[in-house]
């Protein structure tokens, strides 16, 4: 059998996740999450952005005082100042970033593609003076030109850079065209790639994939997909892929994926986001069965009707009772709470059960206890 290969998991849950519209988090709650994303073992965690203020800064410094096992990384734009806040916190890698689109040079950084190659040159090999590992990212690489974009990032690599970085900063890839700018990124540039999708047409998940299986040795990802706009690719979804599927016979990761489901609600309650009930892996639903089909097949076998056992990622099945329950499910969830009723009543019960639900009713645990007291 093939070598597996290793995929390192990025986690910017605490810089890009921390960009969602409408989040901000205090220092204490930053150093909380970077303890917990610590703990599910991810290679990196991108811990902020410096230069973007003084409570970020000292967040920062905090946790790289903290004996974390992940590689620390921070991210600053090409110029010197950022580069040293960086420094100055103590991480041991910087990501550095500057737009190689057309579109970004003119509109937002108003400058010559040539001005933007010699701020690459110049920032990359600063940050290597002062002793940091550096990743590169050309900003909205997906629709840089592809001549220019390989310029840019050889221009990183001469000037030391250890790594890139191809961001599809607006989404706009599909499984197809990242995986062809991958290979020609690599076939150029030859450092190790990672990349880092966003999911504005709800592709992150297959580009970032689609990357993979085109060279990319490394995912940006956060937990629970949070992010700037519609977010970033899932770790939750990355990870289960790569450890559960077809996938898996070809990579692997670090991460724990039992503690998923722990971080990934610390996350939604600190960030104030839901997460959305059908949401994979980590949504109220994933494991949750109502259908009376369905909850016979998982009393037979759990694996007729989920993918792999919820314990996986930390979840626990639960059976919700509703208009499709059937008497499997009304009697399991009765013995869970110790109380058994004979087949009779059982009938009774989930007659009542379905007309309730036909009149709109939810029919939660306590609901359905004293339905059955009934008879
Ligand atoms: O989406 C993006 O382009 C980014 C860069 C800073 C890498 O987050
Ligand atoms: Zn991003």
């Amino acid at each position: 059998m093939e070598q597996r290969r290793k995929i390192r998991i990025f986690d910017t849950t605490l810089r890009d996740g921390e960009q969602s519209p409408g989040v901000s988090l205090t220092p204490n709650a930053k150093i909380e999450i970077a303890k917990k994303i610590d703990a599910i073992g991810v290679d990196t965690i991108e811990v902020g952005f410096p230069k973007v203020s003084e409570g970020e800064t000292q967040a920062i410094k905090k946790i790289t005082s903290l004996g974390i096992k992940a590689e620390l990384c921070a991210l600053a734009r090409a110029n010197k100042e950022d580069i040293v806040a960086v420094k100055e916190c103590g991480v041991e890698t910087v990501h550095i970033f500057i737009a190689t689109s057309d579109l970004h040079l003119k509109n937002k950084l108003k400058i010559s593609r040539e001005e933007a190659l010699s701020r690459i040159s110049t920032s990359v090999s600063y940050a290597k003076k002062l002793g940091l590992s550096v990743e590169f990212s050309a900003e909205d690489a997906t629709r840089t030109e592809i001549s220019y974009l390989t310029k840019a990032y050889l221009a990183a690599k001469t000037a030391g850079a250890d790594r890139i970085n191809v961001p599809d900063t607006v989404g706009i890839s599909t499984p197809d065209s990242i995986s062809k700018l991958i290979k020609t990124i690599y076939g150029v540039v030859a450092l190790p790639i990672s990349v880092h999708c966003h999911n504005d047409f709800g592709l992150a998940i297959s580009n970032t994939l689609a990357a993979i299986e085109s060279g990319a040795s490394c995912a940006h990802v956060t937990i629970n997909g949070v992010g700037e706009r519609s977010g970033n690719a899932a770790l939750e979804e990355i990870v289960g892929i790569l450890g559960f599927l077809e996938p898996s016979n070809r990579y692997y990761t670090s991460v724990k994926t039992e503690k998923i489901y722990e971080i990934s609600e610390s996350v939604s309650q600190t960030y104030g986001m839901k997460i959305q009930p059908n949401k994979a892996i980590v949504g109220k639903n994933s494991f949750s069965h109502e259908s009376g089909i369905h909850t016979h097949g998982i009393i037979n076998n759990p694996l007729t009707y989920e993918p792999v056992h919820p314990r996986n990622f930390g979840r626990e099945r639960s059976f919700i009772i509703g208009k499709h329950s059937g008497k499997h499910a009304i009697k399991l969830v009765l013995l869970e709470n110790n109380v058994i009723i004979d087949d009779i009543k059982l009938e009774k019960v989930l007659k009542e059960v379905k007309s309730l639900c036909d009149s709109g009713t939810i029919v939660d645990i306590h609901k359905l206890i004293q339905i059955s007291l009934k008879y």
